[in-house]
């Protein structure tokens, strides 16, 4: 295991079509997804305003914001409506021992 991974679940906690917020000392939450078997993982909370995206619901690869209604691809961080203009930050996952690995340091 690269020294720049750090757990983040158990594989188990993260079913296919979910999301999980997790949180680290001295960074910004992150949010889990399970896209179809693959994880990824980005910032939780939306660049429109400070809405946390674990309360929005997962369709294929994109988020709901629930707060003014943008989506984002948790594969590129992009928003695909309105508000939001800017992407989230994405972070490198891995998945080993039935476990969710994740870099903090690594943005994709
Ligand atoms: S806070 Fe997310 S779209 Fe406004």
């Amino acid at each position: 295991m690269e020294s720049s991974y750090i757990f983040a679940a158990k594989l188990a906690e993260l079913k296919p079509g979910q999301t999980k917020k997790v949180c680290f000392p001295e960074h910004r939450p992150i949010l889990l997804a399970n896209v179809e078997g693959e994880i990824y993982a980005v910032d939780d909370t939306c660049t429109h305003e400070d809405s946390s995206l674990a309360l929005g619901c997962l369709r294929a690869d994109k988020v709901k914001c629930t707060l003014h209604g943008s989506w984002f691809s948790v594969i590129t961080g992009e928003p695909s409506e309105e508000p939001a203009d800017e992407a989230l930050n994405c972070y490198p996952t891995k998945v080993e021992n039935d476990a969710i690995w994740i870099s903090l340091t690594a943005k994709i």
